[in-house]
């Protein structure tokens, strides 16, 4: 086992098959909890200061070596072609495109500290260079005042974990190219909860902190070393507000992978790698679907009770790209992504994504009845899983080789530096929603 521990974790670039996964979760319930701390706190947010974004308009269009410059024209065509024809967006490619992302740090104040890649000194730009291509059709590059007509006088709330962060400061970096978001609100350790405002259309996007969805306590260096989480109850902090809410983004998974002991209707119904607690071992593929489906049944009840409609995106499992040991050093150090032919979704990715896939189903079956009620996945775990060039990697901290090399640097492989690949869900979104018939 000890020889097995040196070359296997639970978070590599091959995950473990199924058949093997508990004796994954085993060996790492054995780490030492500092080194899961480690791994832990790639999850929780910095202290970025308070800022207001900017209104600066970037079109970094190279006409010379790109297709077209945006013109409205092409930005019509583009639409009224997808407008009909459906397209899988979840297998393609990625092929190499020399456009300039829509927006880059300097224009953009909510990203991250930890995903400013190349001002953190990341050297290699290559993988701002690269567009996802559907096998069926074209994606059509982020149009942020399309985006921002679709959903003209809507609350948007993004929902879970820190992905979701992730995915909603990619939206708005992309969004503060036409219109100016004003943050209107926060709170919570971290600013786990934020709200932003563009009063150009009336458009409001919430964040809401809850990586498990349902009510429960979260692992912490100072209490437990296992997160509770309550199966049954949808966690109000966001819940409370659905009246509020015209639209929500879901994004869970990694926290699930994490000690946990799990209850339903107040009793225990088993734990994950909790070995001091005598509780029944179960994996957290069974509690990740409880707690999906309460979720689901939960939005479902409250606006149908109040004769209100929603539309529900639920964005699937995106894979880490650990190389070799997470807790020890291993890190994301690919600097190109991997072509299709390369990786196929398997194991604990493949599963996760197919729980959030099935409860989506049977979420959108259940809604048939009702008028207004919207479910759709959004599926990203493939053209995630061919990017292990697009994490921050080191560059999670300003700098990390200044003084030489370190004997341990603290790698990122889970979230996306910005710009970057996670632009892609948003293009993604935008054409679910162009799909919904939303436009004009
Ligand atoms: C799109 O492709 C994925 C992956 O092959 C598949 O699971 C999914 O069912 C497809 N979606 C549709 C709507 O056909
Ligand atoms: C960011 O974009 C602005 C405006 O297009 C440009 O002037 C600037 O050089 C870019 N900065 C970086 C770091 O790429
Ligand atoms: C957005 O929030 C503002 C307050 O910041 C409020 O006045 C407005 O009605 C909200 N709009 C929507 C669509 O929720
Ligand atoms: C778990 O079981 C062992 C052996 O029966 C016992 O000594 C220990 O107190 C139990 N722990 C808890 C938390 O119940």
């Amino acid at each position: 086992m000890a020889s097995k521990m040196g070359s296997t974790n639970p978070f590599n670039d091959n995950p473990p098959s199924i058949n093997n996964r508990i004796v994954h979760f085993t060996l790492y319930s054995l780490l030492p909890i500092s080194l899961i701390c480690l791994y832990f706190n790639i999850f929780s947010l910095t202290h970025s200061p308070v800022q207001l974004l900017q209104s600066t308009v970037i079109f970094n269009y190279h006409s010379s070596i790109c297709s077209s410059p945006p013109s409205t024209s092409s930005i019509e065509k583009d639409m009224a072609y997808n407008y009909e024809k459906s397209c899988n967006y979840s297998n393609g490619d990625w092929v190499s495109d020399m456009r300039e992302p829509l927006y880059n740090v300097t224009t953009c104040d909510t990203i991250k500290e930890t995903e400013k890649c190349t001002t953190n000194g990341r050297p290699d730009l290559g993988y701002l260079y690269w567009r996802w291509k559907p096998n069926e059709c074209n994606l059509p590059r982020f149009e942020p005042n399309t985006f921002l007509k679709l959903v003209q006088n809507k609350h948007i709330a993004f929902v879970g974990d820190s992905l979701a962060r992730n995915q909603l400061e990619s939206l708005l970096c992309m969004l503060s190219t036409t219109s100016t978001p004003y943050l209107v609100y926060q709170n919570g350790e971290d600013k786990k909860f934020r709200r932003w405002h563009f009063p150009s259309r009336n458009v409001n996007f919430s964040l809401y902190w809850s990586p498990f969805l349902v009510h429960g306590v979260e692992r912490s260096n100072e209490g437990q070393y296992y997160n509770t989480m309550f199966l049954d109850l949808a966690n109000e902090r966001w819940a409370r507000d659905i009246d509020l809410l015209d639209m929500i983004v879901i994004s869970i998974g990694h926290w699930f992978l994490l000690p946990s002991i799990y209850y339903e209707g107040n009793l225990v119904i088993g734990s994950l790698n909790c070995p001091d607690l005598n509780h029944t071992q179960i994996d957290f593929y069974v509690p990740l679907r409880k707690a999906l489906r309460t979720t689901l049944n939960s939005i479902v009840e409250r606006k149908v009770a109040k004769g209100n409609g929603i539309d529900v995106i639920v964005k699937t499992f995106s894979p880490a790209h650990f190389e070799g040991d997470w807790n020890k050093g291993g890190g994301c150090s690919k600097t190109k992504p991997y072509r299709k032919e390369e990786k196929v979704v398997g194991g604990m990715e493949g599963e996760i994504r197919r729980i959030e896939i099935e409860e989506v189903e049977s979420a959108k079956f259940k809604v048939k009845e009702f008028g207004g009620i919207r479910f759709e996945i959004l599926d990203v775990t493939r053209l995630a899983l061919l990017r292990p060039d697009g994490h921050p990697g080191p560059y999670m901290n300003p700098f990390p080789f200044v003084n030489g090399v370190q004997e341990y640097v603290q790698n990122d492989c889970v979230h996306w530096c910005l710009p970057g690949p996670i632009d892609t869900w948003n293009e993604i979104f935008l054409e679910v929603m162009k799909k919904w018939g939303k436009y004009p």
